[in-house]
C-alpha cells in the first residue's frame, strides 16, 4: 500500500525521536521515499546522520544552506509528499500548526502541503491533558489533519498515562489502512441520504419531547460513505456533532415533520438513504405559545403520531433506489426487525439490540445485526462506532 509513496517526516524536538529511526526504516521498507525535516531541538534528541542514512537522503533542517545559500523549498517538499507525517508532535509544534506560527521549516513545510497530514503527537501526561493542548489538537482535526492518538504506558518522567507517542508500526499500520481506504472509491459518485440523531417535538418554548440518540451512529456512517466517495446529505436532528468530510451536505432540523420535509426532498435525487435517526413517534397535538404553568399535581399532554418517515420514503421508493432502516429493540429484536423491513419496503435494516451491552444510544459502540432480503442474516462483534460504520457501508456496497 505504501509503495512508491513519498512522505515528509517532520520530527520535532521530543524523547520520542528516537523512534523516528525505526518508523524511517519500515517506511522505506514498505518502498515508500522520505525525506526527513528536523527542529533544531530535534537534532539534540536524534542525530541526522542517523537519519539521513536510514532515509538515504540528506535531512533538512534550516530554510537554507548558510553554506551556499542554496534554498530548502517548503512549497516543492510540500508538493512533492503524498503525506506529511509529524513525529514526535511536541506541544509546541502543535501550537505552532494550530496557529500558523511559521518559524522553523517544519511548520512552513506543513503550511504549503496540500498532502494528507498526520499528527503522532508526544508529550507528558499532564501537558497532554491540558486544555490548550486539547484545543490545538481539535483545531488540527478540524484543518482535516488525521490523529494518530498517543498510546498509554510509562512516560519518560516516570508517570505513567496517555502520551507516549505511537509505536512506528502502528503509524505504518495507521498509514497502510488510511491510503487503502482512499484507494477504495467504491461509492464514486453515489448519492446517498442519511438521516441521523434525535428529533425535538415543542411543547411551549422551553420544553420538548426527546430521546438519548447522540447522532453518533449517523455521523459515522455519513462520513464513511463520505470518506468513500459518496456524495452525502445529512438530515440532523439536534446534536452538537461536528462533520469534517467537505463531500457531506448537512442540513439541521428539530422536529420529525421537519425531517420528513427535508428527507423527502432530497429523497428522488438520491441512489440510497440510510434512516439512522431516532425519529419521536409522538408529538404534541398542541405546541403552546407560552411557557406552560405548574397548576395542578397532574398534566396530561395529548400526543398525535408523527409521519413515519422511513415508511413514507419506501412507498415512494423506485426500482433503482435503495433503502436502509434500522431498528432499536428491547425484545423480540430479529422478528420486530423482518416485520418493520417488509412494513417499510426497506432493502436492509440494521438491528441494534438493546438487550446487548455497549449497544444503542449514547455510547461510543455499538453491536449489530444486519438483516436484508431473501431472510439473510450477519452478525457482527461490540465495535466502535466508526468500525461499525464500516461494516454496515461494507455490506451495502455488497448489495448494491
Ligand atoms: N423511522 C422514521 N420515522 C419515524 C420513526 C422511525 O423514519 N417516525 C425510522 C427510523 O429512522 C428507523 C426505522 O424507522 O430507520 C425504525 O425505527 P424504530 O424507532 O426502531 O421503529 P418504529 O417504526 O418507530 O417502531 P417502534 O417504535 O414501534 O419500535
Amino acid at each position: 500500500m505504501l509503495e512508491g509513496k513519498k512522505f515528509i517526516l517532520g520530527i520535532s524536538g521530543g524523547i520520542a525521536a528516537y523512534k523516528c529511526a525505526q518508523l524511517t526504516r519500515l517506511l522505506v521498507k514498505e518502498g515508500a521515499e522520505v525525506q526527513v525535516i528536523m527542529t533544531k531541538l530535534a537534532k539534540e534528541f536524534i542525530t541526522p546522520l542517523t537519519m539521513a542514512t536510514l532515509s538515504k537522503r540528506p535531512i533538512l533542517v534550516d530554510f537554507f544552506n548558510p553554506e551556499n545559500g542554496d534554498w530548502n523549498s517548503h512549497v516543492d517538499n510540500g508538493l512533492w509528499a503524498d503525506g506529511m507525517i509529524v513525529a514526535p508532535a511536541t506541544a509546541n509544534t502543535m501550537g505552532k500548526m494550530a496557529n500558523g506560527i511559521a518559524d522553523n521549516l517544519l511548520i512552513t513545510t506543513y503550511l504549503s502541503a496540500r498532502c494528507p497530514v498526520f499528527v503522532a503527537p508526544t508529550m507528558d501526561l499532564d501537558m497532554y491533558k491540558h486544555p490548550s493542548t486539547m484545543r490545538n489538537l481539535e483545531t488540527l482535526r478540524s484543518y482535516g489533519n488525521e490523529l494518530i492518538e498517543p498510546e498509554s504506558g510509562e512516560l519518560a518522567s516516570g508517570l505513567i498515562g496517555k502520551g507516549r507517542m505511537a509505536e512506528p508500526e502502528a503509524i505504518v499500520e495507521y498509514l497502510k489502512a488510511y491510503f487503502k481506504k482512499k484507494a477504495n472509491k467504491d461509492l464514486d459518485g453515489k448519492k446517498i441520504l442519511v438521516s441521523a440523531g434525535p428529533t425535538h417535538e415543542k411543547i411551549d418554548p422551553v420544553r420538548f419531547i426527546g430521546n438519548y440518540s447522540s447522532g453518533k451512529m449517523g455521523f459515522a456512517i455519513a462520513e464513511e460513505l463520505a470518506e468513500r466517495g459518496a456524495q452525502v446529505t445529512l438530515v440532523s436532528g439536534p446534536c452538537a456533532l461536528k462533520i469534517t468530510n467537505s463531500n457531506v451536505k448537512r442540513i439541521d432540523v428539530v422536529s420529525a415533520a421537519e425531517m420528513n420535509e427535508a428527507c423527502k426532498n432530497e429523497f428522488s435525487n438520491s441512489d440510497v438513504a440510510i434512516m439512522s435517526a431516532a425519529v419521536a413517534d409522538y408529538s404534541p397535538v398542541e405546541k403552546a405559545d407560552q411557557k406552560i404553568k405548574r397548576k395542578s399535581d397532574e398534566l396530561s399532554i395529548a400526543l398525535k403520531s408523527t409521519v413515519d418517515i422511513a415508511r413514507g420514503l419506501g412507498e415512494k421508493k423506485r426500482s433503482d433506489q435503495f433503502l436502509v432502516g434500522f431498528a432499536l429493540e428491547t425484545n423480540d429484536a430479529l422478528d420486530n426487525a423482518r416485520n418493520k423491513m417488509a412494513s417499510k419496503n426497506l432493502d436492509m435494516i440494521v438491528l441494534n439490540s438493546l438487550a446487548d451491552t455497549g449497544a444503542g444510544f449514547n455510547v461510543d459502540t455499538n453491536k449489530i445485526t444486519i438483516l436484508s432480503q431473501q431472510n439473510k442474516m450477519k452478525e457482527f462483534a461490540l465495535k466502535s462506532k466508526a468500525e461499525v460504520a464500516v461494516d454496515i457501508v461494507n455490506e451495502l456496497v455488497g448489495l448494491l
